[in-house]
């Protein structure tokens, strides 16, 4: 799967883990920095990997920061998407079945490696339920217009 992947300083020592992960997985990354832990702002590194999924350029997305809120809240302004902010695999596989997430967010500040990874692959293995669920995703994405 081709796969943007971004981060600001909080998030780069995991992004840097995820990144090894999803290409050791097979996967293609596209990583849009940031590439060291000098400080940027997540707006930015949000703002692009959410442009790149809306525009298909890429299938999914997964941005990292401290919290992993700030580069999800700023994802989620971008139309088109559905930023999921994950600290367990329980809500990566909800993201995916019952809101068709198509980015996830990490706090590397808050969950372990060994659980980011679980989630990663959670989230990029897990199809969306459709049905019921689809009904309720076009309602949020209305409230976009
Ligand atoms: C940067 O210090 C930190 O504020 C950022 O990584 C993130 O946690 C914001 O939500």
């Amino acid at each position: 799967m081709k796969v943007v992947i971004a981060c600001d300083h909080g998030g780069f020592e995991l992004k840097e883990i995820v990144k090894k992960h999803l290409i050791a997985s097979g996967h293609f990354v596209n990583d849009i920095g940031t590439y060291n832990i000098e400080s940027v702002d997540y707006p930015d590194y949000g703002k692009k990997a959410a442009e790149m999924v809306a525009k298909g350029e890429v299938e999914k997305g997964i941005v990292i920061c401290g919290t992993g809120i700030g580069i999800s809240l700023a994802a989620n302004k971008v139309s088109g998407i559905r930023c999921a902010l994950c600290t367990n695999e329980y809500m990566a596989k909800m993201s995916r079945l019952h809101n068709d997430a198509n980015m996830l967010s990490l706090g590397n500040r808050v969950i372990g490696t060994g659980i980011a990874l679980e989630i990663v692959d959670v989230f990029l293995n897990t199809e969306f339920e459709g049905g019921r669920h689809a009904n309720r995703v076009n309602k949020i994405m209305e409230i976009e217009k």
